[in-house]
């Protein structure tokens, strides 16, 4: 089989090394990749957001299976595109990728379906949102209705806030189309856990649980990534925990898609707020995690692309998934200065003595070959993931890989995984 991968950040290459694993395979190429995935892949140089060119490349070069990492080329219709022209694709339409490509759709569709949520109201119009905030009072929170690179949710603790972000949503329009309309939403307290689940639009099968951690700083202090590491198994997720989330969540979100004429296929994602034991939806994104997928990947036991191709075909039978009975997890390296500016093209040290280890992936994110040399080119730049008997085996394993790693200016936390071993006691 021939097998194209989309995108070129960890996700992707904790997705082309697993998929690489398949006797199934004969070949990889990656677009655009990175030099972590050349190893692995053949890198061809084509945007994520060149739908032709993508699809051109996959027809000359009879690509059996494609799959989808980010959710640019997903809400741009890329699964339509290859579909219409019989080619197996891995991902949702562009239909049903408004659940991420529209917060206002997919709460709607969890009203609709009585799906645990925050409450909610959607403005198109600055005036009526500010005075709903003011009636509402604080904590509150505001978010852009489009894709806004991560940065269109402001949790809000006072009023003064929120309106702020109204204004530069709705007045300023500092995210362009994305805030025509903004949701204005219940602030939820607890905790966040992150729930994959493979789907081909009707049938599901859940992976193991995992936990990201979303602020630059240890003790979630700083502003917020795109992930600064994650882990799997997450405790918080007991397995009732798992079963409750499956079927008060996963399973009508599926069933209430098909049921409105846009079934989604691919991987559903669910960040979820889980307090006193109980699961609401914080969002859903249309793709797998990153950096949830590194140690979730590093984790799944069994041959991953018979199951992306069931979903692609909409016959998965499978309903569970067999898993390593190690635990994994991710410490990500970033650029200094993340998620703000930051130097790039620094010399990255290390890489072939942590390749040496055992039980340790180094998957490469934002970096680039310069003169030979593998240099940071992103703010995430490589996801150290190491796995071990159990989280704090894992951690010990990461945290030796990231030890024999550096460059200037490198950044990282020190705590990954720890909010684990506080709830294992
Ligand atoms: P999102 O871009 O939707 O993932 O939101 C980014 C982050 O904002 C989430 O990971 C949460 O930490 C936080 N957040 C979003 N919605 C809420 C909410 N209703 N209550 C509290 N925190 C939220
Ligand atoms: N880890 C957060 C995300 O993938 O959106």
């Amino acid at each position: 089989m021939k097998v194209l991968v989309i995108g070129g950040g960890g996700r992707e290459h904790a997705l082309v090394w697993k998929i690489a694993q398949s006797p199934l395979v004969d070949k990889i190429w990656c677009a655009p990749g990175n030099p972590g995935i050349a190893q692995l892949a053949e890198c061809v140089d084509i945007a994520v957001d060149d739908l032709d060119g993508l699809l051109a490349f996959a027809q000359k070069t009879g690509i059996d299976l494609t799959v989808v990492g980010p959710e640019l080329p997903l809400t741009l219709g890329i699964v339509d595109r290859f579909r219409e022209a019989g080619l197996d694709i891995f991902g949702p339409t562009k239909a049903a990728a408004q659940l991420e490509g529209s917060k206002g759709f997919s709460k709607d569709l969890m009203a609709r379906y009585n799906i645990p949520t925050a409450a909610y109201r959607r403005f198109d119009n600055h005036a009526d949102a500010v005075a709903y905030i003011r009636e509402q009072g604080a904590p509150i929170v505001v978010k852009a209705d489009g894709l806004a690179a991560g940065k269109g949710v402001i949790v809000a603790m006072d009023v003064e806030t929120a309106v702020r972000a109204v204004d530069d949503i709705m007045l300023d329009k500092v995210f362009g189309a994305a805030g025509a309309e903004v949701v204005i939403e219940e602030f939820m307290d607890g905790e966040e856990a992150s729930f994959f689940a493979f789907t081909d639009g009707r049938n599901i099968l859940p992976l193991a649980s995992s936990q990201d951690h979303k602020r630059v700083f240890d003790n979630d202090e700083g502003l917020n990534t795109g992930g600064m590491g994650a882990y799997s198994p997450a405790p918080v997720v007991t397995d009732a925990l798992h079963d409750e989330i499956v079927e008060t969540i996963v399973r009508p979100t599926i069933a209430g898609m098909a049921a409105d004429g846009h079934p989604y296929s691919g991987i559903l994602y669910v960040g979820l707020m889980i307090k006193d034991g109980r699961p609401r939806v914080v969002e859903y994104n249309a793709r797998f995690g990153d950096p949830e997928a590194q140690p979730l990947l590093a984790r799944m036991k069994e041959d991953i692309v018979p199951i992306l191709q069931a979903c692609a075909r909409g016959n998965l039978t499978r309903t569970s998934l067999e898993w390593h009975d190690k635990a994994a997890v991710c410490v990500v390296m970033a650029s200094g200065g993340y998620p703000g500016s930051y130097e790039k093209g620094h010399p990255i040290s290390g890489l072939e003595e942590a390749a040496k280890l055992d039980d340790l992936v180094v998957f490469h994110a934002g970096t680039a070959e310069k003169d030979g040399k593998i240099v940071n080119v992103g703010g995430r730049v490589l996801g150290v993931t190491g796995l071990g008997p159990d989280v704090a085996s894992a951690i010990r394993k990461a945290y030796e890989g990231v030890a024999k790693i550096s460059w200037q200016d490198v950044h990282f936390r020190r705590d990954i995984g720890a909010k684990a071993l506080k709830r294992k006691g």
